[in-house]
């Protein structure tokens, strides 16, 4: 991969689109894009909050670019902010063609979680991890 063209980043999740994740079209369905989102953001907020958390707001959603079957898709996030007993992650998507080193970015937006306890009401995350 052309790491110059993620600015050297890291990954938090890292996959392959298959055949199984397309629309009837034949196009990767971008329900199983955002739902590899919410699993990359998911990770941060779990590790953030220390414990559950659940997904409370998609905003700025945006598909730039298609998704094709056989693609290595990179799931990057960034933690924007960290509220009373919310957690605010930017999430961008980016393409890898199978047999190509070209990358680009195909989605991105910012996932809100809320930290829950085990009846699933909010909970606030530790004092020393917020940033308000
Ligand atoms: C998560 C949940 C328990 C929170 O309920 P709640 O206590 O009524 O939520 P509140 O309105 O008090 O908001 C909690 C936090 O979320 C933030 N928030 C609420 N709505 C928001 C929105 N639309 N966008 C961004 N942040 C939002 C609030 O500002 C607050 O943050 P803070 O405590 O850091 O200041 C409840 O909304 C829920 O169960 N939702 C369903 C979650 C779920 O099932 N997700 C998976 C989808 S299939």
């Amino acid at each position: 991969m052309d790491d110059h063209a993620t600015g050297g980043r890291t990954p938090t999740i890292r996959t392959i689109a298959m055949p199984g994740d397309t629309n009837p079209a034949g196009d990767i369905f971008g329900g199983w894009l955002m739902s590899q989102m919410d699993l990359a953001a998911g990770s941060v907020a779990a590790l953030t909050a220390r414990g559950r958390s659940a997904t409370i707001a998609v905003e700025g959603m945006k598909f730039h670019r298609p998704v094709k079957v056989g693609d290595e898709v990179s799931l990057f996030t960034d933690l924007v902010r960290v509220g009373r007993t919310s957690i605010q992650i930017h999430v961008e998507a980016w393409r890898r063609p199978r047999e190509s080193d070209d990358c680009e970015k195909v989605t991105e937006a910012v996932f809100t979680f809320v930290a829950i306890d085990s009846n699933g009401a909010a909970r606030r995350i530790h004092p020393a991890a917020e940033q308000v």
